[in-house]
């Protein structure tokens, strides 16, 4: 199963989403076979690490993020990848302007697999505080166990 997480700097959020789900997965369900990988809609920051709030914010729950490096999204993702998954709503759109018509991955928020989060977005914290890095390793969190509840149950 292949994985894609994708906000607009591919800094911030989505490398944050792809590094939890890969150690939630490894720990708790090493039998999938995930490939996971982040991308960002706009080229601010590609080939950079991930910011450095979000490096230290990560850290601190014990997700190694640092080895990441940022790039775009392509079109050729839509068929590489299983799930194409935003962080939201302006991602979303932006992914649905440039996926070719007729690609098979399955194109969605993020937190529509968590409703138990009660919210469908992972807030931009660029602009933000500690307490806003936080709060997107929370959802993260939140995410990625509802993620994987829905890929466990094979449910599609
Ligand atoms: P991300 O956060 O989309 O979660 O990576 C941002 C990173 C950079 C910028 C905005 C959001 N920026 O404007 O440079």
């Amino acid at each position: 199963m292949r994985i894609l997480f994708v906000c607009l700097g591919n800094i911030c959020r989505s490398p944050t989403a792809e590094g939890v789900l890969r150690a939630i997965a490894a720990r708790e369900f090493p039998e999938l076979k995930l490939d996971i990988e982040s991308a960002g809609t706009a080229d601010y920051h590609v080939g950079e690490p991930p910011d450095r709030r979000t490096v230290a914010a990560a850290r601190r729950r014990g997700y190694d993020l640092a080895g990441l490096r940022a790039r775009l999204v392509r079109r050729d993702d839509f068929g590489r990848f299983n799930y194409v998954l935003a962080m939201d709503h302006a991602n979303l759109a932006e992914l649905e302007r440039l996926r070719p018509e007729g690609a098979a991955a399955r194109l969605a928020l993020f937190l529509e697999f968590a409703p138990e989060a009660k919210v469908l977005e992972v807030p931009d914290p660029y602009y933000g505080g500690v307490e806003d890095f936080e709060r997107v390793l929370d959802l993260c969190e939140v995410g990625a166990r509802g993620l994987l509840a829905r890929l466990v149950s094979g449910t599609p």
